[in-house]
């Protein structure tokens, strides 16, 4: 079949199509470690709090009404409205309702606001999304319809105690110039757990609002909801940042329910690219969340259930890391929230796509870092020596990971 250039650039190889396709193999084959996903815990509290909740809609018929009726473009008002209370009164931040709009999931809202900011303008500039520390999502990478969208810059590292690591913003060599037409940060990171600090992210507040240009924060795993973030992290909202925030990581990926929060011109913009995608975002996440938010108790799980969950796991993976290996054969970024280890194999004989091979040969699904740094043009061989490791699954199987990992690293080291 030929497609246009449209299709042909959506239909390429992308390094996030790939993953899927792993993934997708990874659960067809009976007793693989998938530790290379996005999907968030099973967490036994919120599935009973999910199921009393949908059972409660159910009878009360509000699951019919979410179903059997479009939202208006921006998403449902009731949900609009819920939010905005809740960031008013919790955060302090001057939104209405006209500052937000819903989406199909967030990974749809990147794709609409890099496409809205950056690209070819009326007036023949071409602008482009700026990264400012690298790695970064993923998911970013492919979402440009133009070539080119994305510019990264490579990070400071600050060596940290216990084998951990942390990567900071290098002010002094961020590619921030005419070119530019949106920041975009994702706090905690996907892939690292990194948070940059309240500092890092007040300068990048500062330079963009110099240089005319808005500052997108991606938030699906921040606070005030869901809440894994580990690190004291003031969040920051004002009417030239763009802040994205997303149902999935609570636990309900599949009701792909994003949500943004920018000036009223973006959020018009986003309501009238809904309309003509998709008509309007679906309806049962909203509906689902609303009533979450009635009943008081979004931020109680959060805080309560989902991040003391997470921060439990992820340092009980650490120790099973440490077991097996040690702090010379690989770093660890700081885990400072997100549900991501990032491992660092600094000087490994073989690269990371080599290490992701054997080790799938093997059974346990990884994935390997230079996906990782969409936009960095300069080559760095950092991004050949670091892999992202999903520390959600039960520790059983983690273990089994991390000891088929220890045995993979040393074949490489003695080979
Ligand atoms: C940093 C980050 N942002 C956004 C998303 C997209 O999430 P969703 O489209 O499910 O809201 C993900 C998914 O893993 C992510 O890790």
């Amino acid at each position: 079949m030929a497609f246009s250039q449209f299709g042909d650039k959506f239909t390429q190889h992308s390094g996030i199509s790939r993953l899927m396709e792993d993934m997708g193999e990874g659960l067809r084959t009976p007793g693989t470690i998938m530790l290379g996903g996005g999907n968030p815990a099973q967490i036994p509290a919120i599935n009973d709090y999910f199921s009393q909740l949908l059972l409660q809609m159910h009878q009360d018929g509000k699951l019919n009404e979410a179903l059997c009726n479009y939202d208006g473009p921006r998403g449902k008002a009731l949900l609009l409205e819920a939010l905005a209370t809740l960031l008013r009164e919790e955060l302090g931040w001057p939104v209405t309702p006209q500052n937000i709009a819903l989406t199909n999931g967030s990974q749809s809202a990147f794709f609409y606001l890099f496409n809205l900011f950056a690209g070819r303008r009326a007036d023949g500039s071409k602008k482009r999304v700026l990264f400012p520390l690298a790695p970064e999502y993923l998911g970013y990478a492919d979402a440009g319809l133009e070539e080119d969208l994305f510019i990264s810059a490579k990070p400071n590292i600050e060596l940290l105690p216990e084998g951990q690591f942390k990567y900071h913003v290098d002010f002094d060599h961020l590619p921030l110039n005419d070119e530019t037409g949106l920041i975009c940060v994702s706090r905690p990171t996907n892939p690292t757990g990194n948070v940059i600090t309240d500092d890092e992210l007040l300068q990048l507040d500062a330079l963009a609002q110099q240089h005319g240009v808005p500052l997108l924060i991606d938030n699906a795993y921040g606070v005030p909801f869901p809440g894994i973030i580990f690190s004291e992290a003031r969040p920051l909202w004002n009417p030239n940042t763009i802040l994205c925030m997303s149902l999935s990581k609570l636990g309900l990926p599949g009701a792909r329910c994003g949500i943004i929060v920018a000036d009223e011109s973006t959020i018009g913009a986003i309501g009238n690219m809904n309309g003509i995608i998709s008509l309007a975002p679906g309806s049962i996440g909203p509906a689902i969340a609303t009533e979450i938010i009635v009943r008081g108790d979004l931020l109680r799980l959060s805080q309560e259930v989902i991040k003391p969950f997470y921060q439990a796991k992820v340092s009980e993976t650490i120790a099973i890391i440490r077991r097996y290996i040690s702090e010379d054969r690989c770093l660890i970024h700081k885990p400072e929230g997100a549900i991501f280890l990032w491992l660092w194999f600094r000087d490994l004989p073989i690269s990371t796509e080599a290490l992701y091979q054997r080790l799938k040969a093997r059974g346990v699904l990884m994935v390997p870092g230079h996906f990782f740094f969409p936009g960095l043009e300069q080559a760095w061989p950092h991004t050949h020596q670091c892999m992202r490791m999903n520390y959600v699954p039960d520790s059983d199987k983690i273990e089994r990971a991390v000891q088929i990992l220890a045995e993979e690293l040393e074949n490489a080291w003695n080979a």
